[in-house]
């Protein structure tokens, strides 16, 4: 069967880096150079800097679209420091990340914490982006698929396959993240198309649909080649995003 190129999606992730100057400026510099771009873009820019980046996106010419890096598991009540999904949507977010490797790290979210966050991120209206890896260390031992896919399959087992038509799911091997070592082509496609395979055994429909992004050093010079493989709709981009030309330059690599 031939499946439609899904439309590709670049998302930019700023971590935690950013001022409110910072955030204004680099969301209408993006939103004025962005008219040639046919991805759909997604910016996700610190809590703090949601609202302010917000105001910024809705005068773009272009639809960007805006998220989280996090939510909690709970809808809201005695959890200090958290924030819910529900805050999210009212402060304009339609995505959010969740199980980002520096979350995992950081703050020892196990697959089962990474599912109940999907939930609750689907229970409050916002399309999560559920972030799976594997360390240098694993790959190295041969274990990348057994870990990308337990991963993977801690969110199915939890929320049921169908939840896959509103969700996205990036691959960022830990290794690629910040270290300007990008997985080759070839290995970022081996991984989503495993990815791919794992969810089409449950539904091909949704399988041929969901779209998988790659992170993990995209830069405008190697977006275009990693963009392109079969399997690999779009990006997460972390250091890149952080400037509106790099930005930019990868989605227009992509587009
Ligand atoms: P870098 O693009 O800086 O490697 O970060 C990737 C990432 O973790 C995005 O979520």
């Amino acid at each position: 069967m031939t499946v439609e190129k899904r439309r590709i999606l670049v998302a930019g992730n700023w971590k935690m880096n950013g001022s409110v100057e910072m955030a204004s400026a680099l969301t209408q510099a993006i939103g004025d150079g962005v008219s040639d771009v046919q991805a759909d873009l997604v910016l996700i820019p610190p809590f703090p800097y949601l609202l302010e980046v917000g105001r910024h996106i809705k005068r773009s010419p272009h639809p960007i679209g805006l998220g989280g890096q996090d939510l909690s598991i709970h809808p809201g009540g005695a959890h200090t420091g958290d924030v819910s999904g529900g805050m999210l949507k009212d402060c304009g977010c339609q995505y959010v990340l969740v199980g980002h490797s520096e979350r995992r790290q950081d703050h020892l979210e196990t697959n089962q914490v990474v599912a109940e966050k999907f939930l609750a991120a689907q229970r409050a209206g916002l399309i999560p982006i559920l972030c799976l890896g594997e360390t240098l260390q694993e790959r190295e031992a041969g274990q990348t698929d057994q870990v990308v896919i337990s991963q993977l399959e801690a969110v199915i087992d939890a929320a049921g396959i169908a939840a896959f038509e509103q969700a996205v799911i990036a691959y960022e091997p830990v290794w690629a993240i910040g270290t300007g070592q990008t997985a080759s082509p070839e290995q970022a496609q081996a991984v989503h198309a495993s990815i791919r395979a794992r969810i089409r055994a449950s539904s091909d429909t949704i399988g041929g649909q969901v779209r998988v992004i790659y992170g993990g050093s995209v830069k405008p010079d190697n977006a275009r080649e990693i963009l392109s493989c079969e399997d690999i709709d779009g990006g997460l981009i972390g250091g890149a995003s952080l400037e509106a030309e790099s930005f930019l330059g990868i989605a227009k690599a992509a587009s």
